[in-house]
């Protein structure tokens, strides 16, 4: 079939890449000149496994322009897949959704169906059709679909094409026959169903998964207090298969580009229709707590972080992804470096992002050894495979006092045992070496559940 793919991000670019797999032509509209001249020389613009390797396979199906009208004119579905960001009052910002529909109503020439993909607020696949009736045209028809996206990144391509369902959302009409061609190459299960109910699978299944986090840091924070370990809570909760293993990992919460995101827009959905989802209210105050976890640990082991070298290990929101987006590192850096330490960073993807927010204020390391040489503090914020493999008696043989703080708990309390150094993890008792001068250490619980407003804003809030 012959479609067209508005936005070439981690959703658009995914979805083009394997449509063109299973055999479907692909026009890419992309309005960023800088990203477009990437793709036009069969680059990828985002950090993605797969990705590259398949724009070299499926070249030939595969075109990119600026122009979005010409893309859509012959188009039999144009697929919606631009950014919905955050807006300053917690909703999510439509403007470019509504301005990629107004394009496709002025030059869409035959029948064609509107795929939303991007992730939107329920009702505005409604709003969407309302706005190409308004703008009807003799011999064509425009239909609205609603098809959300569960893509991981990191492992997009393979969840686009494996992925457990697609969920479709179209009314009547031959939307939904066109949608079942184009994933005809698809083997899982196919949910068809409303555009609204659709539009809800997605924000339900993300804050679903966001809640599962909060609940499980809940639960890591409360093991710190009684002594409990929380990763084989998880896996005796997760061997329930009514609740599953997935996505109960303790960390230092979750960030990216949806989760964030989703559970706020859902949150404000929610008051708009004059209701309250406690739950996601919930989770999401535990996620912006937990995100300074580490900086609350911390105070364990100095009363003042200021001119103390700290080593940050990890800047992305997840291993295998570039991309910063609400990741918990922005949170620490912030707060480090408004507290007075002097920071050094690894991460392997590198670091034009931090640097374009920090020029001259961190130190930005090309090796772990680097990072963590002479520091006083390493604070471990993405679980990198090197930083896994890292061995921890190096953390005692380079820093200065070897207090090594983890978000991820990469390594096993034995390992840190075994290598003498101070290892404060999430969830589970913190590993102190024989020697180490008990007096310095502050009791678990008291400054890491008090309050700390100012390092936790409540961020579900509106910023009025
Ligand atoms: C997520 C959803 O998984 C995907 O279906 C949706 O379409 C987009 O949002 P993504 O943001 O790429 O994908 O990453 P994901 O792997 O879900 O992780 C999100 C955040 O949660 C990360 O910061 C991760 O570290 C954190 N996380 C995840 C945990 O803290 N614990 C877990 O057990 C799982």
């Amino acid at each position: 079939m012959k479609i067209t793919v508005v936005g070439t991000g981690y959703v658009g670019l995914v979805s083009a890449v394997c449509f063109a797999h299973w055999g479907h032509t692909v026009t890419c509209v992309e309005a960023d000149q800088k990203k477009l001249s990437v793709l036009k020389t069969g680059r990828s613009p985002i950090f993605e496994k797969d990705v590259e390797e398949f724009m070299r396979r499926y070249a030939k199906q595969l075109s990119f322009t600026d122009n979005c009208r010409d893309a859509c004119k012959e188009a039999e579905a144009v697929f919606i897949c631009v950014g919905t960001p955050e807006r300053e009052d917690g909703f999510a910002n439509l403007k470019q959704v509504f301005a990629i529909a107004g394009e496709i109503a002025d030059s869409v020439e035959g029948d064609c169906v509107c795929v939303v993909k991007s992730t939107v607020p329920i009702g505005t696949n409604q709003k969407l059709d309302r706005l190409f009736f308004s703008r009807a045209k003799k011999g064509r028809r425009i239909e609205v679909a609603c098809n959300p996206e569960f893509l991981s990144q990191g492992t997009a391509v393979h969840d686009f094409l494996f992925g457990p369902r697609v969920v479709i959302g179209v009314e009547k009409g031959r939307g939904a026959k066109v949608l079942r061609n184009i994933y005809a190459g698809y083997s899982g299960k196919l949910i068809v169903t409303d555009r609204q109910t659709a539009e809800m699978i997605k924000y339900a299944s993300n804050n679903f998964l966001a809640l599962k986090i909060s609940f499980i840091n809940e639960i890591a924070n409360l093991c710190e207090i009684v002594g409990a370990d929380v990763e084989t809570v998880a896996r005796g909760m997760g061997a329930d298969s009514r609740i599953g293993e997935q996505f109960l990992r303790a960390g230092i919460g979750y960030g990216g580009s949806c989760f964030p995101k989703d559970t706020k827009a859902l949150h404000w959905l929610a008051k708009y229709y004059d209701y309250e989802i406690k739950t996601v209210k919930a989770a999401i105050e535990v996620n912006e707590n937990q995100k300074i976890r580490l900086i609350k640990k911390a105070r364990r082991y100095y009363p003042s972080l200021e001119g103390l070298t700290v080593a940050v290990l990890g800047l992305a929101f997840k291993p295998d992804t570039d991309d910063l987006r609400d990741a918990p590192s922005l949170q620490n850096i912030a707060v480090l470096l408004q507290e007075g330490a002097d920071v050094r960073v690894w991460d392997p993807t590198g670091y034009e992002r931090i640097k374009s927010l920090y020029p001259h204020q961190i130190t930005c390391c090309g090796t772990i050894e680097e990072a963590v040489d002479k520091a006083h503090l390493c604070f471990i914020l993405t679980e990198w495979k090197q930083v896994k493999e890292f061995d921890p008696a190096r953390y005692l043989k380079l820093m200065q006092r070897p207090i090594v703080i983890d978000g991820r708990n990469c390594y096993s309390p034995d390992a840190a045992q075994k290598a003498g150094i101070v290892y404060d993890c999430i969830g589970k008792d913190r590993v102190l070496p024989p020697n180490w001068q008990e007096e310095l250490s502050r009791p678990l619980y008291l400054p890491l559940d008090g309050q700390e407003p100012s390092l936790a804003p409540h961020l579900y809030q509106r910023r009025a």
